[in-house]
């Protein structure tokens, strides 16, 4: 019989050995004929699978509302800094990505972990809370620079309103949104920020949907697919900043001396 040789590669969301290459089964004329969106083929890369409309719509939400905010956050900075230094687009690109982490907009993951893990046991928000605190971890998807409880989160406020109006449930949010009254309790910058909004509300929309197996939720959660969605989002936004310094001419940029805090120059410049 055949003997079938080993490959080095598996892949199991695309195929483009075909007459047209298909995204989890799914050939491109149909993607255009049939007017997919971008959550679609998202959905498909990402899940392996269709999604229902208000999931799609949901995701494309979440990027549209991340593409950007403004050109002071870490990402935008790095950015703009690695344009003006004269570096390509992929490098300026690459900048600013690499800020995206636990302090800026890469708490989504962390966010629906903790969130889930909290909410499942039933611990009051006070009892999570104080049990972070405890462990010396502050609370991912709480906390911003700038929007407080005065100033709040338009974006957070728009995932809200759409997942109330169109979600099966927002269980996982709601909880969130009890953390975050505690939390308010506290500091008024201890809001529910985007990146909670998102992983909590992600987490009802695969739980809700029922689309997925449990072990697929716990899959997506653990592995850590929702940092994701902000990096697929602010890329737009740090190309705009990349196209801008360029556009604009920029010149290499330095930062001013007035600005940096010089301590212990002096006795570490004294000669022996
Ligand atoms: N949980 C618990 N306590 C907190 C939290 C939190 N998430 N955030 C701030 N605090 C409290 C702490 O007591 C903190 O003191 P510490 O430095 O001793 O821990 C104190 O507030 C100081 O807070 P601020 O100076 O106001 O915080 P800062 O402005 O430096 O941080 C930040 C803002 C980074 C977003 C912070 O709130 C945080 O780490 N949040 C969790 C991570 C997160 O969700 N990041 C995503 C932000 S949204 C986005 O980037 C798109
Ligand atoms: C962002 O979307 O970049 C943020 O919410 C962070 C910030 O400081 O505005």
């Amino acid at each position: 019989g055949k003997v079938r040789a080993p490959t080095h590669i598996v892949s199991t969301i695309c195929d483009d050995r075909g007459e047209e290459p298909t995204y989890a089964g799914v050939p491109m004329s149909t993607i255009i004929e049939e007017g997919f969106s971008m959550g679609d083929v998202l959905s498909l890369l990402w899940f392996k699978r269709s999604l229902p409309k208000y999931c799609t719509r949901f995701i494309e939400m979440c990027i549209m509302l991340c593409a950007d905010h403004g050109p002071c956050v870490s990402g935008a900075h790095n950015t703009i800094v690695t344009a003006r230094a004269g570096k390509d687009l992929v490098s300026c690109l690459v900048a600013g990505l690499l800020t995206i982490g636990p302090r800026f907009g890469g708490a989504i993951d962390d966010a629906a972990r903790y969130f889930k893990d909290a909410a499942d046991k039933g611990l009051k928000p006070f009892e999570f809370v104080e049990g972070m605190k405890k462990k010396g971890i502050r609370v991912p998807g709480i906390g911003h620079r700038i929007k407080s409880r005065d100033n709040r989160d338009k974006r957070v406020e728009l995932l809200q309103q759409y997942a109330r109006a169109n979600f099966p449930s927002t269980r996982y949010m709601d909880y969130a949104v009890t953390v975050e009254t505690y939390t308010l309790t506290k500091a008024a910058n201890l809001v529910l920020n985007v990146d909670g909004c998102i992983g909590s509300l992600f987490l009802d929309l695969l739980v809700s949907c029922a689309m997925f197996t449990q072990h697929e939720i716990d899959e997506i959660v653990d592995i850590g697919y929702l940092n994701g969605l902000f990096v697929l989002a602010r890329s737009i936004g740090f190309i705009g900043h990349t196209f801008d310094q360029k556009r604009l001419k920029q010149p290499l940029y330095r930062h001013p001396w007035e600005d940096v805090l010089y301590t212990n120059v002096e006795s570490s410049a004294q000669p022996r």
